[in-house]
């Protein structure tokens, strides 16, 4: 899988224009135009067309697109799938995934619509069967006809079928995080946190970006434009980790060390697997300066 840094993602309900205009100059990494529960019932079909116009347009520059449409046993699903597909978004994020088949047979239906090969999809963990079977549902990327490159957490909804309690600690949440890591990790997954909703408590806001990555996060699903500074800043590489990581490429680098398993850098031990972590770390940093030059060029021209 191509690794593209995921930071900051920003849900918008898909009915206001007014938002989605807004997203163009956002320095959000990704979008998710939602078709589902931000959109209420009369307000669908409108919806589906400004979202679909907005994705062809054209006019997000590097930010990946990611459309929300309706679960396929709704009213509105199946009719959301066919225009999300024709609008070549970089993604379909398909809701309450609870088992593997859900995924198959949105792959199923991209098919049948002809979706362009870069349409990947997207699940959302929000249901407790989707916790339990997250295993199986992250399997589902082994086959590449299903498309499936992310996980993503809706914590509301965890909260509200368990009946947990959200506490500062996420002490109720946790579990489901960091089996949602798991999964994803062991199928080459992306996954990406829940959102934070009290979005004019900042402090609390870093605090959980901090949880999240500590946790093993790609980045968090946001829902207003104050949160993306801050999960950008939180979810990058910092400049310690890029100095570190430069260190252990160029010593393995080294003749004497290109064929040894294990060496020492600054007084450390440091073995091929910190190699391959601080390869992601470096690519990731290179993206992030790369999109950080283009959106400056998009400023000026
Ligand atoms: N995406 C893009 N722009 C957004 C935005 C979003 N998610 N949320 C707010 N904005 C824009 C507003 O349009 C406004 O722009 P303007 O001042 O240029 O007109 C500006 O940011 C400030 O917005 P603000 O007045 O602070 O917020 P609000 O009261 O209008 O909206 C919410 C608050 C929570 C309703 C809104 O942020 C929102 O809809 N968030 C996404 C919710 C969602 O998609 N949920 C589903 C997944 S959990
Ligand atoms: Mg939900």
């Amino acid at each position: 899988m191509t690794i593209r840094p995921r930071r900051s993602v920003l849900y918008m309900p898909g009915a206001n224009q007014r938002a989605l205009e807004k997203a163009r100059t956002l320095p959000a990494d990704a979008l998710i135009l939602d078709l589902e529960d931000a959109v209420a019932p009369d307000a669908k079909p409108q919806a589906r067309d400004n979202v679909c116009a907005a994705v062809a347009s054209q006019a997000y520059g590097s930010r990946e697109l990611v459309i929300r449409v309706n679960a396929l046993e709704t009213p509105w699903g199946a009719a959301d799938m066919f225009a999300a597909a024709a609008a070549e978004p970089d993604a379909i994020l398909i809701p309450k995934v609870s088992r593997p088949g859900d995924i198959i047979s949105a792959a199923k239906v991209l098919k049948a619509a002809g979706a362009a090969d870069k349409t990947r999809l997207w699940a959302m963990v929000e249901t407790p069967m989707s916790i339990l079977n997250a295993r199986e549902i992250a399997a589902t990327a082994v086959d590449p006809e299903n498309r499936l490159t992310c996980l993503v957490l809706g914590t509301n909804d965890l909260l509200k079928e368990s009946r947990a309690r959200m506490t500062g600690d996420r002490f109720a949440v946790v579990p489901w995080l960091a089996l949602s890591v798991l999964a994803a990790r062991s199928y080459g997954l992306d996954v990406l946190d829940g959102v934070y909703n009290d979005f004019k408590d900042e402090a609390g806001f870093r605090e959980e970006c901090e949880h999240g990555r500590t946790l093993g996060m790609d980045g968090k699903t946001l829902i207003h434009p104050s949160q993306i500074e801050p999960c950008n800043e939180i979810f990058s590489p910092t400049a310690e980790e890029v100095a570190w990581s430069g260190k252990i490429i160029a010593a393995f680098a080294e003749p004497e060390n290109q064929k040894k398993g294990v060496i020492t850098v600054e007084g450390r031990m440091v073995e091929r697997l910190h190699l391959v972590m601080a390869k992601r770390t470096v690519t990731i940093a290179e993206a992030v300066a790369e999109m950080g030059l283009s959106e400056a060029a998009a400023g000026r021209s």
